[in-house]
């Protein structure tokens, strides 16, 4: 038996020190460790045995299967080894060769002059506070002064749905009737909502069924147009540099009283006149004026008690002016050359 067991491992011996791949070990560890395989084998006839020799035979098939298994393994780690050397020695890496450039995210530039804007009027002790797309006509037309069948409501050509009540804001002024509804505790009352608005428009270079706007809101006591003017000043320099003029001119809008546009100095020629303020010196940035009593009234305010400025202007139209962009359709397509380009102008 101890004969039969020292030829075996011999045999194994010899046959492992050929084996170059690891498929051939799996077949070898079949061969003398598989169920009837040549170890396996040695225990077969175990029950023709005496107590005696299956107790001799136990124990040399089972030293010799724990000397198989050690054999076969240190041959599997010699293998791997080999494979991890020849690895090692033969794929180098060459750390002088120019790497993939991986996409950079950039940011979004309508965003970037919406959080520029928000800065400058939370440093003037402004809230930026939101309101829903999905807005009631009576916040986005009623409240504001503008009630059914108004020819202004034409004017914002609207996205009604579920009937002529729900619709789609056709601007941001309805988050000032429900910043007012919150309730005289909160005056004075300074905020700015920018949001998404919508309004049944053809899009082109200029117009967009979903745009962006500013609004904005100040409600206190003794509040004139001289406060708005010199707020709108403040902020016209802060964003477009500190020889912007401003100048309003008069204009009408349902929910202000007086009403007016506000320009700035054109910055691309400083009022010499040129393609970008059409050769006026000047540019419209925002509708504005000083909120309507109705509108007070409407929403809580005694009018005799208080008085507010309100404005509102196009988030887009900001950023084209700041930034040279022609077509408003820049911000909405899917080609992210547009991003990168104003990306790489920012560095
Ligand atoms: N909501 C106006 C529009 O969409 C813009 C506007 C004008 C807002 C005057 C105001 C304002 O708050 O006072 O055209």
């Amino acid at each position: 038996m101890e004969e039969k067991a020292k030829e075996i491992k011999e045999a194994l011996l010899s046959e492992i020190e050929m084996v170059k791949v690891s498929q051939d070990l799996v077949q070898i560890k079949a061969k003398y460790l598989g169920k009837s395989g040549r170890i396996t084998e040695l225990t077969k006839n175990m029950k023709d045995l005496t107590v005696d020799e299956r107790k001799s035979v136990g124990i040399i098939s089972n030293t010799l299967k724990e000397e198989a298994t050690a054999i076969i393994d240190a041959k599997q780690q010699e293998l791997e080894l080999a494979i991890l050397n020849d690895k090692l020695s033969n794929e180098v890496i060459d750390i002088s060769l120019p790497a993939t450039r991986v996409p950079e995210g950039a940011p979004n530039i309508l965003e970037k002059v919406i959080e520029e804007v928000e800065s400058v009027f939370m440093s003037m002790g402004y809230d930026v506070v939101d309101g829903p797309e999905v807005e009631e006509d009576h916040f986005n037309f009623e409240l504001l002064n503008i009630p059914k069948g108004h020819a202004a409501r034409d004017a914002q050509d609207t996205f009604y749905i579920e009937g002529d009540e729900m619709l789609l804001r056709s601007q941001t002024s309805p988050v000032q009737a429900r910043t007012m509804l919150k309730g005289e505790g909160r005056v004075p009352i300074r905020m700015i909502c920018p949001g998404k608005t919508y309004r049944r428009d053809d899009d082109d270079a200029t117009h967009s069924h979903q745009f962006m706007q500013i609004e904005g809101l100040l409600v206190d006591k003794d509040i004139s147009l001289c406060d708005l003017k010199g707020t709108f000043d403040t902020i016209a320099k802060e964003l477009f540099g500190p020889d912007c003029v401003t100048r309003f001119r008069p204009s009408y809008y349902q929910f202000t009283e007086p009403s007016v546009e506000t320009d700035i100095s054109c910055f691309a020629c400083h009022g010499k006149g040129c393609s970008l303020c059409k050769n006026t010196g000047w540019i419209t940035i925002s509708g504005a004026g000083m909120v309507h009593p109705n509108v007070l009234k409407n929403c809580g305010y005694d009018p005799a008690v208080w008085s507010g400025f309100a404005f509102g202007f196009g988030a887009e139209r900001c950023a084209m002016l700041k930034y040279g962009i022609n077509d408003i359709r820049t911000f909405y397509n899917t080609d992210l050359r547009s991003v990168k380009n104003f990306d790489r102008e920012e560095r």
